[in-house]
């Protein structure tokens, strides 16, 4: 069956059509309209600005969506939506554009927990990929150890207690003048420093627990990038990049490990937007080749916020039968 996506959770606008079915994960089209060239100037995402941002590209987007696929609405046999978690105006874009379409042409409508469908990516690009599985979701506003038992129950068994490491990644990019987001210029510019050059606490709580907490270390950098700047030294963000980085990759990785001891998993999904980073792959490749665990990543293009991935989820919520009516409301968390 074709499965309409529909995604608006915080800067991009997507919307996709997937088909699946027994055996059968086909992405037939993936359009993302990204604003984050809009928030850029800011320094960080508008709420605001997002919102109306998704308005104005959400019907263009989903008419080409349709387009691209080669089908029209009346062959889509559901319509998945972002409803939460993520910027409350702009997922009621999303929702409600998904509740007109599903009303006026009478098609089922499949809400969508964000973070699942980060995860679903990996059902796209891994077709043999099934649960049960441990899935390690680090975007911008998540890092979270989750128990996927069937496709529908995700158990949180670990994650950060504070901030996210991609927020974590932006916040010292921004500081140290990388263009927003940090993220992907952090990646860059940590190969061309040293990784022990700079001493940072390290994210990973100590002991058995599978938690994180990334507020210290950001402080530690900006404390670094503080006093290097009163005594007049220019920073070297090459090298702060390359510490920062080495420091958040290790403490994943470190608690990906201990999740897999502790539950017996045998597969591993990394996913979200910071799966993007070149060093945390590495990272996490080379530790589950030891490990003798099956790691499934999605490629770049899946990683990032998309509908195709929504779309992906959503399948499996319509197999549940897991729909809504026009009474469906976005939550922010
Ligand atoms: O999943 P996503 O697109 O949006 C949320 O749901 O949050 O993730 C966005 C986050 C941003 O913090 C961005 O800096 C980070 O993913 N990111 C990266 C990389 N590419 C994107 N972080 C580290 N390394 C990258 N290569
Ligand atoms: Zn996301």
């Amino acid at each position: 069956m074709y499965i309409l996506g529909i995604e608006s959770s915080c800067d991009e606008t997507s919307a996709a059509v997937v088909r699946m079915g027994e055996g059968e994960r086909v992405i037939c089209s993936n359009i993302v309209a990204s604003q984050i060239e809009t928030h850029r100037l800011y320094g960080g995402v508008v709420p605001e600005i997002a919102s109306r941002a998704h308005i104005e590209a959400v019907s263009n987007i989903t008419y080409d969506s349709l387009r691209k696929a080669g089908i029209g609405i009346s062959d889509i046999g559901a319509v998945a939506v972002t409803s939460h978690p993520g910027l409350i105006g702009a997922l009621l874009v999303g929702v409600n554009f998904a509740k007109s379409l599903a009303y006026s042409y009478n098609i089922p409508l499949v809400p969508v927990d964000h973070i699942k469908a980060h995860t679903a990516a990996a059902y796209l690009s891994d077709a043999s990929l099934e649960p049960p599985f441990l899935a390690l979701v680090v975007s911008g506003g998540h890092t979270s150890i989750y128990r996927v038992e069937s496709y529908n129950s995700f158990e949180e068994i670990g994650g950060t207690r504070d901030d996210a490491a991609g927020e974590a990644f932006d916040k010292i990019g921004r500081v140290i003048g990388l263009p927003y987001p940090g993220g992907a210029a952090i990646d860059k510019l940590a190969y061309e420093g040293n990784a022990t050059a700079i001493a940072l606490p390290s994210p990973a709580l100590g002991g058995d627990t599978l938690d994180l907490s990334f507020s210290g270390i950001k402080t530690a950098a900006l404390n670094y990038i503080n006093s290097e700047r009163q005594q007049g030294h220019e920073i070297a963000r090459a090298d702060l990049a390359a510490s920062y980085t080495h420091a958040i990759v290790n403490a994943i990785t470190k608690k990906a490990r201990l999740a897999l001891k502790q539950t017996g998993m045998r597969r591993l999904v990394l996913a979200g937007g910071v799966a993007a980073n070149s060093h945390l792959r590495a990272a996490l490749e080379d530790m589950c080749k030891k490990q003798n665990v099956r790691l499934s990543v999605p490629p770049l293009s899946l990683c990032g916020d998309n509908a195709a991935m929504v779309a992906a989820a959503g399948y499996f919520e319509y197999l549940d039968g897991n729909f809504a009516d026009t009474s469906l409301n976005a939550s922010a968390i």
